[in-house]
């Protein structure tokens, strides 16, 4: 148990560090009534904070019409078959961290702010214990300028991280960051609560030289926390459009010749010892360029020692009209239907399979390294709904099979619908939880359904005569098939749309050793309507509604356990619509990834207390991700951008911030 005395020990010795820190420190509270905690000293009504936050994107709370059923229907009562020994087309072994997640440099010390947090480090837990650890990039389009600073001139002492708004030579007039070595500080504190890895990023907008300073700074501070570098940012853009930094000849030969040059910088480069498995390319964004050209150009295999992996960023549709003010703007009402079909997500991921297998063939990983529903913030009413959560368990679980090796799914600020995760806006933080979005439970089921093995192997059913409604996975480990997942993405609140698969295994043919168990047990994933905004269940455990997360998963924990018909040979489980089930063939597959105790970090820090930070949420609307990723609008081209803004941090108080959160973490312990 947690004691004051030991708490105030563990800071006190920090203190001696950061003599001037204000911190203060506050106890756990109750995760379900944190408007009942308002500071009422601070808050003159909960109604007008409430109302102020309606105005932020992150907190819409408008649904939209499900879609109405499919005509004709599947049939709601089909057969799955599984044999053990494998399945033609079993994927490569996949990791418990497939889905991660992505953050923009540029509001990275936002999220690392609030990743101090211990609502953060408690969503991380939650993955981490389920699938071993939890992969983070920090980076995008805003790396491409960052500027390491030995102090950041100009700003209050201690700031870690700043766009230099005074500067306009920048022919995107995208402000450069600088940034300290404190960011990377911060980090390595972050990694010490919960097993979180970073991917980071290298400029390459300058080649001659690159600036590394990242990769010198990220070994000295970080060390193999930093998994990997991204070495570019959509080059395929950097001849485009506004930016500018090559010329429209700008192709796939002339970045793979640039990393060439890259390489022989870094071999002759004494203050960089990492060589091998350390680099990421060439992370294009859809269209411009084809990833298949870097076959020919050779990137791939000439470098192969040197990758950690080959990535590319991809989201399947956008909402640039709606966000740029253009006269065509996307009623996110018309797609709707789009997100909760198993072809679209297909129809868009098979462009990537010539790629994935030459990838696999030169065992390189694959890597989706910025993907989300839709870029330009996403669409309201869809990526922040019930629909979001099925399709991001589709679309990873389709790049699983198609032998990608992760996903990470990009964070905006407030004016993004699609965050996984959103902070309460700063000012509101003392009296608000956090907002857990609909991609946070894909997380959630693809953390349980990859297992912290390493060894699961995933492979498409194809049931139900391949229908787009009703799709369907095995999870094999060592060619024991261990696991269904399977979704139902019809809305019907009657019930008559639910469906009942049958799953068998084996079926008497020879040599088959794995049989149909007597037992099942079944977690489903389940809200009312494909475009319900609230009342997300894992399980029958939910993270809560707007405002009011904490990250702990709370309610009591209901798993089904279904008696197989031993006679026929058959499991009868039943998907609801909608909904997604996970189904554990045997007691192995689901005690290990269903924590009987939760690790927890107590809610004791308000960021208004400290006052850490201040950001103008329209300026992240522009940030990587927010680009026209389905095509070739140029996010950061000139007169896109909001009015310029910056970003400051005290990285004395931020530091002690982190200690406090160390102190309570070993307490805890
Ligand atoms: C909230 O969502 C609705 C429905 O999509 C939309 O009409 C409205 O403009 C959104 N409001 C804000 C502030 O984004
Ligand atoms: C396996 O993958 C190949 C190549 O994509 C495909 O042609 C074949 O139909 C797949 N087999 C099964 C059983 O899905
Ligand atoms: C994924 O890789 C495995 C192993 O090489 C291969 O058998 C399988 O067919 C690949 N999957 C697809 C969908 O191509
Ligand atoms: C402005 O930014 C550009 C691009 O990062 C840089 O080359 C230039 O030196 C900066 N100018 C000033 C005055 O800082
Ligand atoms: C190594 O890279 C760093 C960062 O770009 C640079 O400052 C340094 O001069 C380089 N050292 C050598 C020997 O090239
Ligand atoms: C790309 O390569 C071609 C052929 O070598 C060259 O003519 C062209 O100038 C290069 N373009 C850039 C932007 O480097
Ligand atoms: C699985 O892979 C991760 C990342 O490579 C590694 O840290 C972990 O130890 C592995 N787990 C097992 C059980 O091999
Ligand atoms: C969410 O669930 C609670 C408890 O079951 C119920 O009272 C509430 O009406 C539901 N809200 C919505 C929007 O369905
Ligand atoms: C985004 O790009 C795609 C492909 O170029 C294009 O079809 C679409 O109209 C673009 N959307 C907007 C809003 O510009």
């Amino acid at each position: 148990m947690r004691t004051a005395g030991r708490l105030v020990l563990a800071l006190s010795a920090l203190r001696g560090v950061y003599a001037d820190a204000a911190w203060q420190v506050y106890y756990p509270k109750d995760s379900n009534v944190i408007a009942a905690t308002l500071p009422t000293t601070t808050v003159t009504t909960t109604a007008s904070a409430a109302s102020a936050t309606q105005t932020v994107a992150a907190y819409n709370m408008t649904e939209l019409v499900a879609p109405s059923l499919p005509s004709p229907m599947p049939s709601l009562a089909f057969g799955v078959q599984l044999y053990s020994g494998g399945m033609e087309n079993l994927s490569i072994q996949q990791n418990g961290a497939f889905m991660g997640f992505s953050i923009e440099m540029s509001v990275s010390v936002q999220v690392c702010a609030s990743a101090i947090h211990p609502t953060f480090l408690n969503l991380m837990a939650n993955l981490a214990q389920r699938a071993g650890w939890v992969r983070v990039r920090v980076g995008g389009n805003s790396q491409e300028t960052a500027e390491l600073k030995t102090t950041l001139a100009g700003y209050s002492e201690g700031t870690i991280l700043a766009k230099d708004t005074g500067n306009t030579t920048n022919p995107t007039n995208t402000p450069p960051i600088e940034y300290t070595s404190d960011l990377f500080t911060m980090m390595g504190k972050i990694t010490d609560f919960t097993n979180i890895r970073w991917y980071l990023g290298v400029p390459f907008y300058t080649i001659d030289p690159v600036n590394m300073d990242i990769v010198v700074v990220g070994e000295s501070v970080l060390g193999d926390r930093v998994l990997a570098y991204q070495v570019a940012n959509e080059p395929d853009y950097y001849g485009y459009n506004g930016r500018n930094h090559r010329d429209s000849t700008y192709s796939p030969a002339n970045f793979t010749t640039e990393f060439g040059e890259f390489i022989t910088q870094v071999n002759a480069n004494s203050s960089i010892t990492r060589r091998s498995d350390t680099w990421m390319v060439p992370s294009i964004s859809a269209t411009n360029w084809n990833i298949d050209d870097f076959i020919t150009t050779g990137l791939i295999s000439t470098y192969k020692d040197q990758l950690y992996a080959m990535t590319v960023e991809r989201y399947p549709n956008d909402n640039c009209g709606a966000i740029y003010g253009y006269t065509t703007v996307t009623d996110p009402q018309d797609v709707i239907a789009s997100y909760v079909n198993h072809d679209q997500v297909t129809s868009i991921l098979q462009y990537y399979q010539v790629s994935s297998a030459y990838a696999v063939s030169l065992d390189v990983p694959y890597i989706m390294f910025e993907t989300n529903t839709a870029s330009c913030s996403g669409f309201p009413g869809v990526s922040d709904a019930f629909a979001a959560a099925l399709w991001g368990i589709d679309w990873s679980m389709t790049l699983a099979y198609y032998n990608f090796s992760a996903a990470l799914y990009h964070i905006g600020g407030q004016a993004a619908y699609y965050n996984a995760f959103t902070p309460p806006p700063t000012a509101q933080s003392a009296y608000y939880g956090w907002t857990v979005g609909p991609i946070y439970y894909s997380a959630l089921v693809l953390a349980e359904t990859m297992g912290s093995s390493n060894t699961s192997q995933v492979v498409e059913l194809f049931q139900n005569s391949n229908s787009p409604y009703t799709p369907g996975w095995a999870v094999y480990e060592n060619g024991i098939p261990k696991k269904v997942l399977m979704i139902n993405y019809m809305t019907d609140s009657t019930g008559s749309s639910d469906y009942t698969a049958s799953v068998a295994i084996g079926g008497g043919t020879t040599g088959q050793t794995a049989a149909t168990p007597s037992s099942v047990k079944v977690k489903i994933l389940r809200a009312a309507s494909v475009a319900s905004k609230t009342n997300m269940t894992w399980a029958g455990q939910t993270l809560g509604d707007h405002f009011t997360s904490d990250g702990r998963l709370t309610g009591d924990l209901s798993v089904q356990t279904i008696q197989c018909d031993t006679t026929n040979n058959v499991c009868k489980v039943v998907v609801p619509a909608p909904g997604a089930a996970l189904i554990f063939l045997d007691d192995d597959s689901y005690t290990a990834v269903t924590p009987t105790t939760t690790e927890t970090f107590p809610t004791t820090f308000y960021t208004a207390t400290v006052n850490t930070a201040k950001i103008d949420p329209s300026a992240l609307a522009h940030s990587n991700g927010h680009g026209n990723m389905s095509g070739i609008l140029d996010a950061t081209s000139q007169n896109s951008r909001s009015s310029a803004w910056s970003w400051r941090v005290d990285i004395v108080r931020l530091i002690t911030t982190c200690s406090v959160f160390i102190g309570a973490f070993v307490v805890w312990m």
